[in-house]
């Protein structure tokens, strides 16, 4: 599963990690969305952040269930997701190897900006540069509970994900097809 801010990348490395491996790639955001009929952004614009929460706890849930049928699977989260302690401890209990993307916070905060202007993402937590910074510094703890981090600053998604590869011994479970 891969875990941290927004803006770390979670959704575009998942994507390339799984299509790499050759496994499936799942965004928790969307199971969300698909089990509310709702976007992201309209859960908390009707229902506020605890409903969210609810929801994704649920969500999760369901999420680690199918992980014990169909373990070949990238599990991207949100950004609030791990810094929970149900999930996490739901997470860690379950035995799932866990991936912290970080960056600095600049890059992280002109990644949201890049992605709000280029795509129009709406992300309700947001917020203004010193707020994003504050959440940043709060969660960063919790995310560093991971099995792994990995350092994303100034790379390409597709880098990320090679080393990934690399750093977990993936490319050895593959059968060295690529080596
Ligand atoms: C959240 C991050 C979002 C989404 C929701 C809450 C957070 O996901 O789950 O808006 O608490 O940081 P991304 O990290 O993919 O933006």
């Amino acid at each position: 599963m891969l875990i941290g801010f927004m803006g770390a990348g979670k959704s575009s490395v998942g994507r390339a990690l799984a299509e790499q491996l050759g496994w499936t790639f799942e965004d928790l955001d969307e199971r969300i969305e698909r089990r509310e009929e709702k976007k992201v952004a309209e859960i908390f614009r009707d229902a506020g952040e605890a409903e969210f929460r609810r929801a994704e706890l649920g969500a999760l849930k369901e999420a680690v269930e199918g992980l014990r049928t169909a373990s070949e699977r990238v599990i991207a989260l949100g950004g609030g997701a791990f810094v929970h302690e149900s999930n996490a401890s739901l997470i860690e209990a379950a035995n799932i190897p866990t991936v912290f993307l970080d960056a600095g916070v600049e890059e992280l905060w002109r990644r949201c900006q890049r992605q709000s202007e280029e795509q129009g993402w709406e992300r309700p937590l947001l917020g203004s540069p010193k707020g994003f910074r504050e959440l940043y510094e709060k969660r960063r703890p919790h995310y560093l509970r991971a099995s792994f981090t990995q350092d994303t600053s100034g790379r390409t998604v597709e880098e990320v994900a090679a080393e990934l590869i690399q750093a977990l011994g993936l490319d050895r479970r593959r059968g060295g097809e690529n080596q």
